[in-house]
């Protein structure tokens, strides 16, 4: 059940394939004819400003929200006509993790992380919160990864903002994703909690080999942790390429040269440095 590195050497590397992926809330084209190949272990940052799309991107990809247009592909199956039970299997094979942490603030952290092994439990044992020893495992040895466990029994709601984020982490780890989906995780946290958490995201993408997918509003942190910078604008990619590759001119375009200023200060603003070698 846990990942260790040996077992990722045995697990096959697949592509995440997006294609002319589109989603239409009534006239406002949220995604539009997005196509991407996102290759296994990449650590892929989306930037582009409010409504660009960004979210619904990430939940065009786990199936919350259903495409108007086009296909998305894993391991050569096609993610989007699956139903029922198959969808619920590709969302615990790629976690979610979000802005405002959605943890159970009344239950102690150590449940709220095996509550990421539900998806794999039927209706009755869910609905019962019945966890095996062996999940219990798991989720202990999550908590401590992100060095969490002397919290283990503390109440969700009563730990730090960046505490909480990395609970969603560990929560997201026992599911044994596939890929990691972030939408804006550290949109909440200061500087100091901001970078454990984009830390510990890309500790579990280097020793895991887990694709991170994470969407982000301050361009510093996309140039300091992703190998990957997806741009987008009005529900299009406008830039892939490298940090390197993301010139001022490059950003003018995905922001819009008429907010140039206005974006320039708001989304340089948390200074974070990566402290895990890539
Ligand atoms: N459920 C919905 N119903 C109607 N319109 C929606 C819905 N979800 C998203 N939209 C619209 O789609 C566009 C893209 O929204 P989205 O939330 O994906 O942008 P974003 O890049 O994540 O923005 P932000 O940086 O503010 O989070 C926006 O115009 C938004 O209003
Ligand atoms: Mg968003």
């Amino acid at each position: 059940m846990s990942q260790t590195r040996a077992s990722i050497g045995l697990m096959e590397k697949h592509n995440l394939t997006l294609s002319g992926l589109g989603r239409s809330f009534g006239t406002t084209r949220a995604v539009d004819g997005v196509s991407l190949d996102i290759g296994s272990g990449e650590f892929v940052g989306i930037i582009g400003r409010s409504g660009a799309g960004k979210s619904t991107l990430l939940r065009l990809l786990n199936r919350l929200v259903d495409p108007t247009d086009g296909h998305i592909s894993f391991a050569g199956r096609d993610i989007t006509r699956m139903k029922g039970r198959a969808v619920r299997d590709w969302r615990r094979q790629c976690a979610m993790i979000f802005q405002q942490f959605n943890l159970i603030d009344r239950l102690d952290v150590l449940t709220n992380v095996l509550v990421g092994r539900l998806a794999a439990h039927g209706f009755a044992s869910s609905m019962a919160m019945r966890f095996t020893d062996a999940e219990r495992a798991l989720a202990i040895q999550a908590l401590h990864r992100l060095d969490l466990a002397p919290q283990a029994l503390q109440k969700a709601g009563t730990l730090s903002g960046g505490q909480q984020q990395r609970v969603a982490i560990a929560r997201a780890l026992v599911q044994n994703p596939r890929i990691l989906l972030a939408d804006e995780p550290i949109a909440s946290l200061d500087p100091g909690n901001a970078t454990r958490v984009m830390d510990a995201l890309r500790t579990i993408n280097v020793e895991d080999g887990i694709t991170v997918l994470v969407n982000l509003h301050t361009l510093d942190t996309a140039r300091a942790y992703c190998d990957r910078i997806i741009g987008m604008r009005s529900g299009r990619v406008v830039f892939d390429g490298s940090a390197r590759a993301l010139t001022n001119d490059v950003v003018r375009e995905i922001y819009g040269s008429d907010d140039f200023g206005d974006f320039n200060e708001s989304v340089t603003s948390t200074a974070i440095r990566s402290s895990v070698p890539a």
